[in-house]
Order: structure tokens, then C-alpha cells, then sequence
């Protein structure tokens, strides 16, 4: 039995398989530019994060129809709790959508038939959180959150994500703001490529309960003492960071110094399709490479349902 556990930072496109990005494409006459679907999994070599993103926003070309977005959560979901997930809070893009014709209304309904139905059929509860594209305009986001009033009785929060370097949160405080009034909850993807200075930004000026990433807040430990003494989850996906070259093996990868930091961390998947594991594959990973024990693997479960925007007693027992 895989230990029960919540995954909080997950892009929904993320978790596009080659082999249903190939039926999706044939299904909507879209032309891919590699032969197969091994040919397609040859690309997977990232140098970084941009080299990451520009596939990632080509594959997507894919999704179109309400269907393709429910058929891509409902594979995710079905992963996921195959690998322990209780509860999942789910990121989308929808300025990638919306850029190529597809709308609000299509995204969100077709995820929501997923969603929406995921406790009954996979025993896995969830929120939805929508992500601004931070090298979009500060326009752009602001005009996002409005085409998404009509669904926010769906929206849980709202995120940061794509390009970091050059993007800082500030950039983004109007619409945080806006969200905030809204009643939503907010987090930031901060300090994956960008400096520690941006996770103190999305803290204090975009006002957020968690830092998705946050890596290299080590390189400031005024800053680590700060996320230790305020509990601020970390969202951090291990997998991701050797993909990307954020670290250069997983034997390297600071988990066990964030963790000895009292840092509460969480451990997550990103991008699973492209990153080579979903949440289940990460814990065994770092039990294996980093050596973590038990006691350790259980404290990183918890903390991922303590970190989640479950608010209900009674929903967290039963998770
Ligand atoms: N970082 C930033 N943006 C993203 C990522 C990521 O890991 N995945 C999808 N969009
Ligand atoms: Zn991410």
C-alpha cells in the first residue's frame, strides 16, 4: 500500500503522456512534428527551464476540446491514486489555451468533469488553482482572473508559473490583490531558476500561503530561518530539478539539508509526463537515492496534507 499522500504542485498539462498527446492529435487533426511517440520521448533532454516550456506549450497544441482537458485530468487522477494521492490541488495555464482560440469555458468545464467526479471514481478529492503565465503582461493576468469570474465557484487559487528569471512577482501585485479580494488562496512558483529575493517578493508582496519550489531560498539563510519559523510549505519536486538541471543529479539534491533546516516540505511531481515519475516514483526515489527513512517519508506525507487547502477537519481525517 503507498502511503497516502496530497500532491499540491502538479500542471494538469504537465501530465500529458506522448501516447495521449498522439491520439488527442489525430482526434483533432493536428499535425505533431515528431514520428512517434518515441521519437516525441527522444525530446525530453532539457538544459532548463525554458528549453522545458517551449515543448511543453508546443505539446498543448493538442488540447481542444472540453473532452481532450477531461480525458487528460481523469488519466492524471487515475495515476495519481494509483500511487497513494488522496487529494490533489491541480495547477492550469489557462493564457496557453486561451492564446490559441480555446476558452475559459471549454478548459475549466473539462477539467471540472474530471475533477468533479474524481472522489467517487478514484478516491481522490480536489482543488483547482489557476496559474498566470508570468512572462505574459501584468495586463494579461489581470484579464485572465476576469474571464474566469464565471468559475470561480470551481477556482480555488491562483499561481505563478513559466519563465522565472526576469519575472518577478512584484510584476503581479495588482491581480494578486484582485484574487485576494475574491476570496482565493495564492501561491507563487518562486526561487526554481529565479534568486531567493523573489521568494521573500511573492511572500510579502504577493501575499502567498506557499512557495512552489523555493530551492534556492538556501542561498540566503535569513531567509530559511524565516520559512522555518513561519511554516511556509515548500512545494518541492525533486524529479523536476534534475530534469531542468536546477541540480545536477538527485544524489545532490538539498531535500535532506531543507528538511534538517525544519523547513516544511512537501514532495510533488511537477510535470510527470515529461519529467520521468509521478508523486508515488518521487518518495521511492529519494528513499532510495537520498536514503531518507521512514520516519522522514511519513513527516513529507503529513506535511503535504497539513500544506493543502483542505480546510475541513472532517475532510482532512478522511483523507
Ligand atoms: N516551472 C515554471 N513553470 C512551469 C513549470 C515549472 O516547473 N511547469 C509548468 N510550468
Ligand atoms: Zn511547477
Amino acid at each position: 500500500m503507498p502511503l497516502p499522500k496530497a500532491e499540491l504542485h502538479l500542471h494538469i498539462e504537465g501530465t500529458l503522456e506522448p501516447e495521449l498527446a498522439f491520439e488527442l492529435a489525430a482526434r483533432n487533426d493536428v499535425s505533431l512534428p515528431y514520428a512517434d511517440t518515441e521519437a516525441l520521448r527522444d525530446a525530453y533532454r532539457f538544459t532548463d527551464l525554458q528549453s522545458f516550456l517551449n515543448l511543453y506549450y508546443e505539446l498543448m497544441t493538442v488540447l481542444r476540446t472540453e473532452r481532450d482537458f477531461a480525458d487528460l485530468a481523469d488519466a492524471y487522477l487515475a495515476r495519481a491514486a494509483a500511487q497513494g494521492v488522496r487529494h490533489a490541488e491541480i495547477f492550469f495555464d489557462p493564457q496557453a489555451h486561451l492564446a490559441r482560440g480555446v476558452g475559459m469555458d471549454t478548459v475549466v468545464d473539462g477539467l471540472w468533469r474530471a475533477l468533479g467526479t474524481s472522489r467517487e471514481r478514484h478516491g481522490v478529492s480536489t482543488r483547482l488553482i489557476l496559474c498566470f503565465l508570468r512572462d505574459e503582461s501584468a495586463e494579461s493576468a489581470l484579464a485572465t482572473l476576469d474571464a474566469a469570474r464565471p468559475h470561480l465557484d470551481r477556482i480555488t487559487g491562483v499561481g505563478l508559473d513559466s519563465a522565472e528569471v526576469g519575472h518577478p512577482p512584484a510584476k503581479f501585485r495588482e491581480v494578486f490583490e484582485a484574487a485576494a479580494a475574491l476570496g482565493l488562496r495564492r501561491v507563487a512558483h518562486a526561487g526554481e531558476e529565479g534568486p531567493p529575493e523573489y521568494i521573500t517578493e511573492a511572500l510579502d508582496v504577493l501575499g502567498v500561503e506557499r512557495i512552489d519550489h523555493g530551492l534556492r531560498c538556501l542561498e540566503d539563510p535569513a531567509l530559511v530561518e524565516r520559512l522555518a519559523r513561519e511554516r511556509i510549505p515548500l512545494t518541492l519536486c525533486p524529479l523536476s530539478n534534475v530534469r531542468l538541471r536546477t541540480v545536477d543529479t538527485l544524489a545532490d539534491h538539498p531535500l535532506p539539508a531543507l528538511l534538517d533546516a525544519g523547513l516544511m516540505c512537501t514532495l510533488n511531481s511537477d510535470d510527470p509526463a515529461y519529467f520521468g515519475g509521478y508523486v508515488g516514483d518521487t518518495f521511492d526515489a529519494v528513499r532510495e537515492v537520498l536514503g531518507l527513512d521512514g520516519e522522514r517519508l511519513r513527516e513529507l506525507a503529513r506535511n503535504s496534507f497539513l500544506a493543502s487547502f483542505l480546510e475541513d477537519d472532517e475532510e482532512l481525517r478522511a483523507r
